[in-house]
């Protein structure tokens, strides 16, 4: 039995479905089974990664577990969760963030802190550092839908962008296949500034978007509403570190999963619906 968390985001339910496909018994943690919307076959337990007491129906009996943690919110339950989860799995693939083992800011410094927390417990782990999301991408949808307009602050930014099922296949890779003691950096196969996202998706709409810089204020306001107020300016100062150098290109997802890492025009052609 291997337990997915994060089971309703965009690597966990990418997770959840390969493992499912590839005939594991898979078991998800989600905050809401009313709205997780899993497919069929597919245990779905109720419990809170901030409130370690809410754990144990949905750690009885897993034998691995594939972390996706909350980062920073729930940050002050992690050394206990992680001893749960340590006592009861053999292997925890953790979802991590390139960068983790440099702590430049508030969110590469929990993901290091959750590495540390996880080797401490000697439990058999893999790390699976990602780059970028494409998927954050998905924060343009409503204004390229109602707009036709991509608005960003770091507009020069070249990211190697990945499409959240490469993340999910190298760790469920590393779950099918024991592969502990392994950190894998993780990239998509193009490094593109924001711009240059934009267009793709512009080609793929065959509808045209515009690029907007936004200021800083309306990107810590931004930021704001997606971590605690007080980490914003650490993380927007680790942020300006970080993109003042392109991301790499790494062969990761080819070398672990045998396929070649989706490309971002794949990516969009996957969520077109949502900016149309
Ligand atoms: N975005 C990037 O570019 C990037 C890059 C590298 C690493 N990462 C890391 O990847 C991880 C996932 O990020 P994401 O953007 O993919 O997130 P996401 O798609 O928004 O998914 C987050 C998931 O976590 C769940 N969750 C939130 N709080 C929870 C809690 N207290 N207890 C249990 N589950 C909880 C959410 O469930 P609900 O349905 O209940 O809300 C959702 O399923 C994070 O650790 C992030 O730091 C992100």
């Amino acid at each position: 039995m291997i337990l997915v968390t994060g089971a309703t985001g965009k690597v966990g339910r990418a997770a959840v479905d390969q493992l499912h496909e590839a005939g594991v018994a898979v078991r998800a943690l989600v905050r809401r089974p009313e709205a997780a919307d899993l497919p069929p076959g597919v245990e779905v337990v109720r419990g809170d990664l901030a409130d370690p007491s809410s754990l144990d129906a949905a750690l009885d009996g897993v034998h691995a577990v594939f972390l996706v943690w909350p980062t920073l919110v729930a940050d002050a339950a992690a050394p206990t969760v992680v001893r749960q989860l340590a006592e009861r799995g053999r292997h925890v693939v953790y979802l991590s963030a390139i960068g983790a083992d440099e702590q430049a800011g508030a969110v590469l410094g929990s993901h290091g802190y959750l590495e540390r927390l996880i080797d401490e417990t000697g439990v058999g782990r893999t790390f699976v550092r990602a780059g970028g999301f494409a998927g954050n991408d998905l924060g343009w949808a409503a204004s390229i839908r109602t707009e036709g307009v991509v608005r960003e602050y770091y507009d020069d930014w070249r990211r190697s962008v990945i499409h959240e099922r490469d993340i999910a296949a190298v760790g469920v890779r590393a779950l099918l296949e024991g592969l502990t003691g392994a950190i894998f950096e993780v990239t998509g196969p193009e490094s593109l500034t924001v711009p240059q996202r934009a267009r793709i998706i512009a080609d793929a709409l065959g509808a045209p978007v515009r690029f907007e810089q936004m200021s800083r204020e309306e990107m810590l306001a931004q930021m704001a509403t997606w971590m605690p107020i007080d980490e914003v300016n650490t993380a927007l100062a680790g942020l300006d570190e970080m993109t003042a150098r392109p991301e790499p290109v790494l062969s990761t997802v080819a070398d672990v999963t045998g396929a070649p890492a989706r490309t971002y025009r794949e990516w969009v052609a996957d969520h077109l619906a949502d900016f149309r």
